[in-house]
């Protein structure tokens, strides 16, 4: 495995691989979980290459948000990466990235505005910006992400789409605890206790998906969804909205419905999601 730091030499490494194979990246911001090993160990099913990014993109956290207190650990996640058998990481500074000053960006409007958009504005397109540089310095032929991060996934697709990346992605579902918390590096805010709390998530996704799949409006799963959270002390809901899987709004007539839900548990604002099909119940 090899570890680079800097755009020429992820391009120098990569030059024989290209003509050698197909390339896959794992975009990540480190702190690394069963999570992002799953996504490692399709990407080494999938492709010849296999490149993983670990950078803590600045330009994706808000002014009040908790860019200085993500959880950061180098060592452990080369030694991930080692051990699911990656061929190069990619962990630049700032620097190299020159992500800083926020000039030049990219940006796709409309989806990146709603719903999670809404509540965190400016996130995705720092996201778009910082996967749109990254694409162009891997080249890859697969991008692989995790369902976990619908929305992002979303907007990805439609920046990769309309700027011709031609690259294709792989979305890996979500990986979680035996509670059915998703498991998240800011999972690491919290306590113990805000632990087995922030399990309603899951618990508000499933009694979601209940209510659609018995034949229930978005109007009703959406409340449902937002008692289970208003009802676990400890968490402070933000969201809980039944969308359409591509554009996140609201559900067409027919079709998977995705259930999305976002909440404060303590210093972590956490996310989720499930998949449900109206009427199937
Ligand atoms: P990060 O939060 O580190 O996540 C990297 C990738 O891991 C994303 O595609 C995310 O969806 C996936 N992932 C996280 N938790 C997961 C889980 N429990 N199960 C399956 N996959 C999971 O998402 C980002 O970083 C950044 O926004 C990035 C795309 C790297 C741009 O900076």
């Amino acid at each position: 495995m090899k570890v680079v730091r800097t755009v020429d030499e992820v391009r120098a490494e990569l030059a024989p691989r290209r003509s050698a194979g197909a390339i896959g990246l794992v975009p990540t911001m480190g702190a690394l979980h069963d999570g992002h090993r799953s996504l490692l160990r399709a990407a080494r099913q999938a492709v010849d290459a296999v490149v993983v990014s670990l950078f803590v993109n600045p330009l994706q956290f808000g002014p009040h948000e908790d860019f200085s207190a993500y959880p950061r650990g180098e060592s452990a996640d080369l030694a991930t990466c080692e051990q699911e058998r990656a061929d190069v990481v990619f962990a630049p500074n700032a620097a190299e990235m020159a992500m800083e000053s926020g000039v030049t960006t990219v940006t796709v409007a409309g989806l990146s505005e709603i719903v999670e958009g809404a509540a965190r504005p400016s996130h995705f397109q720092g996201v778009c910006t910082v996967v749109a540089k990254l694409l162009n310095i891997v080249r890859p032929d697969t991008l692989f992400l995790g369902q976990k991060d619908a929305q992002q996934n979303a907007v990805i697709a439609r920046l990769v789409a309309d700027l011709s990346y031609g690259v294709s992605i792989t979305v890996c579902p979500t990986v979680r605890e035996p509670d059915g918390l998703a498991l998240s590096s800011r999972n690491a805010y919290l306590s113990r206790s805000q632990r087995a709390d922030a399990a309603a998530l899951h618990r508000a996704l499933l009694t979601g998906r209940e209510r659609i799949e018995d034949g229930a409006t978005v109007e009703e799963a959406e409340r449902a969804m937002q008692e289970v959270l208003a009802a676990q002390r400890g968490v402070e809901p933000d969201y809980a909205r039944a969308v359409d899987p591509h554009s996140f709004k609201a559900p067409q007539d027919e079709g998977p419905v995705l259930l999305v839900v976002a909440a404060r548990v303590g210093e972590a604002r956490l996310i989720d999601n499930l998949t449900a099909h109206p009427g199937r119940g």
